[in-house]
């Protein structure tokens, strides 16, 4: 595949995506959203690939929010097709994915970067990490789902400090408040999320599907997470995994989940 903006390598049953503009502080141009959503369809659709992880090309920045200079002139029809499309282009896909993705925030995680970030399933942040909706500096709102999704993760009271302030905060910062999941040295940052998707990766992929689903459905208007969990578990009974996953542990050996 052919992208401008981003790298996709395949290894080890891991798809790590790259964002790859390091003139502009990784800023998400729409380009870049088309060639992200590409990548992740395809590493999605890719039976190689079990899990995801998504990162920034340079130490300084993960994502330093949506690309300013793309929307200075845009009217509100053209703003709010910007937010749509971004959110179905990207935002809905990371959430949506049936395969785990991993953030992995290198640097500044500002704006549409950040929501990347709370899109994804987990955030892994480096110490230097940096992250803030500044949106409202520019006479913005966060557009990228950042208004709901950052109050289900650290509450209302830090999402309304956050927004109304465009503070950024620190990783440990950020770790206190349960925005991202652990926090490591720069050095260690890839290796720590490849080693969190091998462990993903050992268990049943179609269990993880699952999982992914019933969370999120938890959270959705209108679905109801305890129903989806009850239909997804019976689910999991007619599957090969299952059958593979309760033999093995009676066998008292490792599954083996193809
Ligand atoms: N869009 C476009 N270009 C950007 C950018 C962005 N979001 N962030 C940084 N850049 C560019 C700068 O314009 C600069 O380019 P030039 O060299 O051509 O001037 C280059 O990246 C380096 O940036 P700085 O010189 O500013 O680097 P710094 O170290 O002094 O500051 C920073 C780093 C604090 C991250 C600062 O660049 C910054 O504040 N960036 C903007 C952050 C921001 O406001 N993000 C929100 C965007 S709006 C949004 O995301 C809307 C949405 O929800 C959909």
């Amino acid at each position: 595949m052919n992208f401008n903006n981003i790298l996709l390598e395949i290894e080890n049953q891991i798809g790590l995506i790259t964002i790859n503009r390091p003139k502009q502080l990784n800023a998400l141009n729409i380009q870049t959203i088309k060639e992200l959503n590409e990548a992740l369809s395809y590493a999605i659709d890719n039976n190689l690939v079990k899990s995801i992880i998504i990162t920034g090309s340079e130490t300084k920045s993960f994502i330093a929010g949506a690309d300013i200079k793309e929307f200075t002139s845009f009217t509100s029809i053209e703003g709010e097709n910007l937010s749509r499309e971004g959110q179905r282009l990207l935002f809905d896909v990371l959430e949506n994915s049936p395969k785990p993705i991993i953030a992995a925030i290198n640097g500044f995680a500002l704006g549409g970067g950040l929501e990347l970030a709370l899109a994804c399933h987990i955030r892994i942040a480096s110490k230097n990490a940096k992250m803030g909706l500044p949106e409202a500096s520019l006479g913005l709102i966060p557009g990228y789902g950042g208004t709901q999704r950052l109050a289900e993760l650290v509450g209302k009271g830090k999402a309304f400090e956050m927004i109304l302030s465009t503070s950024m905060i620190s990783a440990d910062e950020a770790l206190q408040h349960r925005l991202v999941n652990y926090v490591c040295e720069q050095i260690d940052l890839i290796d720590y999320c490849r080693n969190l998707c091998n462990k993903i990766n050992d268990n049943s992929s179609i269990a993880i599907r699952s999982a992914i689903k019933c969370i999120n459905d938890g959270y959705k208007l209108g679905k109801d997470g305890y129903e989806t969990e009850k239909v997804e578990f019976g689910k999991c009974f007619d599957t090969t995994h299952f059958k593979e996953g309760t033999k093995a542990f009676l066998e008292k050996r490792k599954p083996k989940f193809i």
